[in-house]
């Protein structure tokens, strides 16, 4: 496509050329323009900018498509493994079946961590949050692991700093887990797959046999699944500048788990929850928190609602929506919250404000629904979203990185005071 585009501004015309990608997506490249302008561009919360051309995923918030590597969500949620997907996103395709396997036993034997991390691990208050302990356990990976900190190390380095980092952040996640409630950490077993192996690690006692319930090992690896990746999100976006440098893999994914962490992130699904119990406790009355929630001069928002790409139903919450129902079920578990939820997204979907605004349930408005119901506590929600993400991440870095992508300094316009002389102390 040789398209151009014309941009006018200040009396003056500038032919700008335009890309497109393999599912027609259209993007005009500004690269040259302030050479030829003195002209920048300007998009707060880059809601309108590309920062970059990938292959991983590829998603249209119109249509509420999602796919890893071309492969529907959809698919990949109800056919494939978390581990599978992993390989798919990194990777660039579906494992064979020797690959597979060997890419599984390799994860399967690197998930012990240095026993030194346990210096750290209890250095933390029992109050801190996880996901401040798992951002600092995951960049301290640099200091047992120095030969990771060069990002262009050579293809078997970086190979296998990313079978270290997946192996072991699910023994971090679970570690962190087991100190924050005082019990003693369980080390990671060989003949569990990687789910399983996880939910023994966090939920295993010493006084009891610990069995994995597969409805549970089912549903974590499905939500793993749907949380894998989701292009340049905030927290992919974080990873691939902080990368942009040629900081290391961990250090970038160690910054990615920090932007994951805020509520208008990956901190919604522990905001959705804390909201759900919120109008529980305040008798259930949707209404007076739709009201609410549209009211400009309330600072109340909808947790879980709304997305920036998705103007359409979240493929991944309609999926997740199915599984909740599926998974309480088979638990036997009855929650007060999943009919609140359900209630707050009937009412949404017919409310004008919201339809008119193209708020739909994102991922976040469910997934708590579940993680509860699997045991898991609702301030380690978004460490579980971190487990899912960790592949895109991963995949995303070493795409940039590979790709020699330059590193990320954003222009700005200044508005601030002009120019004006220093004045002594003594006369101000
Ligand atoms: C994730 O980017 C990704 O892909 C992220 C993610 C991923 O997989 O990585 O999908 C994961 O982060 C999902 C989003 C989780 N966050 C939440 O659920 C928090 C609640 N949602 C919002 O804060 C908001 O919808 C965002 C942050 C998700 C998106 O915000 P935008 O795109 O900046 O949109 P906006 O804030 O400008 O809102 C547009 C309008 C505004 O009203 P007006 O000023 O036009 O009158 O919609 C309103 C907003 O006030 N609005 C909401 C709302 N979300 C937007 N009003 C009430 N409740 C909400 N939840």
């Amino acid at each position: 496509m040789s398209q151009t585009a014309e941009i006018k501004a200040d009396g003056q015309s500038y032919e700008l050329p335009m890309m497109e990608g393999s599912e027609q997506e259209k993007a005009i490249d500004i690269g040259k323009f302030r050479a030829q302008s003195g002209i920048i561009t300007i998009d707060p919360g880059f809601k309108n900018t590309g920062s970059t051309t990938s292959a991983i995923t590829f998603l249209d918030g119109e249509k509420g498509i999602l796919r890893y590597r071309g492969y529907p969500i959809e698919q990949l949620a109800e056919k494939s493994s978390f581990l599978e997907v992993a390989y798919l996103l990194i990777y660039g395709d579906l494992p064979s079946k020797d690959e597979h396997d060997k890419f599984t036993n390799q994860v399967t034997r690197r998930s012990l961590v240095h026993e030194d991390i346990k210096n750290i691990l209890t250095g933390f208050p029992s109050n801190a949050h996880p996901m401040g302990v798992l951002s600092s356990l995951v960049s301290s990976l640099t200091a047992f692991y120095p030969q990771s900190l060069d990002p262009h190390r050579g293809t078997d380095m970086v190979n296998l700093s990313i079978l270290r980092l997946i192996a072991k952040l699910p023994t971090i996640a679970a570690w962190t887990y087991k100190n924050k409630i005082g019990q003693s950490l369980n080390f990671p077993v060989n003949e569990l797959d990687y789910v399983s192996n996880f939910l023994h690690m966090m939920f295993s006692v010493p006084t009891e046999e610990y069995s994995v319930n597969p409805v549970v090992a089912q549903a974590l690896d499905k939500l793993l699944i749907l949380h894998a990746d989701h292009e340049q999100n905030c927290s992919t976006s974080t990873v691939r500048l902080v990368g942009s440098s040629q900081a290391s893999l961990y250090s970038s994914i160690a910054s990615g788990i920090c932007a994951l962490w805020g509520p208008l992130h990956g901190g919604a699904n522990q905001a959705v929850i804390e909201m759900l119990e919120r109008i529980k406790d305040d008798g259930g009355d949707t209404k007076k928190w739709m009201d609410k929630a549209k009211d400009k001069d309330d600072p109340f928002r909808l947790m879980g609602f709304g997305h920036r790409v998705y103007k359409n139903f979240d493929p991944r919450a309609r999926i997740i929506k199915k599984a909740a129902d599926d998974v309480l079920a088979d638990l036997g578990v009855n929650d007060p919250v999943l009919d609140i939820a359900k209630g707050l997204e009937e009412v949404a979907l017919s409310d004008e404000y919201f339809v008119e605004r193209k708020l739909y349930p994102n991922v976040d408005f469910y997934s708590g629904i579940i993680y509860r119901a699997l045991g898991i506590p609702v301030e380690f929600f978004t460490v579980m979203f971190a487990l899912g993400r960790l592949p895109g991440w991963i995949a995303q870095w070493k795409e940039m990185t590979e790709n020699n992508e330059p590193i990320g300094r954003p222009r700005q316009i200044y508005t601030g005071a002009t120019e004006r002389d220093y004045t002594d102390l003594s006369s101000r």
